[in-house]
């Protein structure tokens, strides 16, 4: 690999140079072949907005801070659900079982009908929990903070609770996993 020496001040830091693709090292197809290696969780974000069930699909969803209590995720700026959640301020995420692959396609679409046919029921704060998920977290926005295409979401947790406890539904490589089945 070609290494290439690179000004920074007055030190030097040597830095690998990847092979040119004409994209540059870090185009979106690598970003998400060498990042797809990560595993991650696959949960649904949801609010009610004007008596009407929203929600989408997010991989990044984190426990942030125990004290005070604090989750995350990150949203694409390109999101037509998110800013219509954002705006009621309060909003209940669902942690998708194994055999729900389904509804988290399904809830990766943009302006289509996603809570149609879907068994949900209210978390404390009266936004949806998706029936047969693992776990639930009732949240209200604390921040939204730009990180390049997408938005960090900061939310204090109001309550939470385990729905199913069961086996969570995995995104690696593009595809969808279990717990055993990470090495496809
Ligand atoms: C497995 C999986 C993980 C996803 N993770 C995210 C994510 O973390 N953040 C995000 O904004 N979109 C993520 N998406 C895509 C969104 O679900 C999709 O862009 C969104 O639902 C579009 O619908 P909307 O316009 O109604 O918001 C993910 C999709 C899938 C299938």
């Amino acid at each position: 690999m070609n290494q290439q020496p690179v000004a920074t001040g007055s030190a030097r830091v040597v830095r690998p140079v990847q092979a040119s693709t004409g994209d540059g090292p870090v185009s979106g197809d690598r970003f998400r072949a060498v990042l797809g290696h990560v595993p991650t969780s696959v949960a649904i974000v949801a609010g009610v907005v004007a008596n009407t069930a929203r929600g989408l699909s997010v991989g990044t969803f984190v426990p942030v801070s125990l004290s005070p209590p604090l989750v995350g995720f990150f949203v694409d700026r390109a999101s037509t659900s998110w800013p219509a959640i954002a705006r009621q301020g309060k909003f209940a995420v669902s942690v998708l079982g194994a055999g729900q692959a389904e509804l988290s396609r399904r809830f990766a679409v943009s302006q289509t009908d996603k809570f149609a046919g879907v068994a949900w029921h209210e978390s404390p704060s009266g936004h949806p929990v998706i029936e047969g998920s693992v776990a639930w977290v009732d949240c209200e926005l604390e921040s939204e903070t730009q990180a390049g295409d997408h938005v960090f979401v900061l939310a204090q947790v109001l309550d939470l609770g385990v729905e199913t406890g069961g086996t969570p539904l995995l995104h690696h490589r593009g595809g969808y996993r279990k717990a055993h089945d990470l090495d496809p």
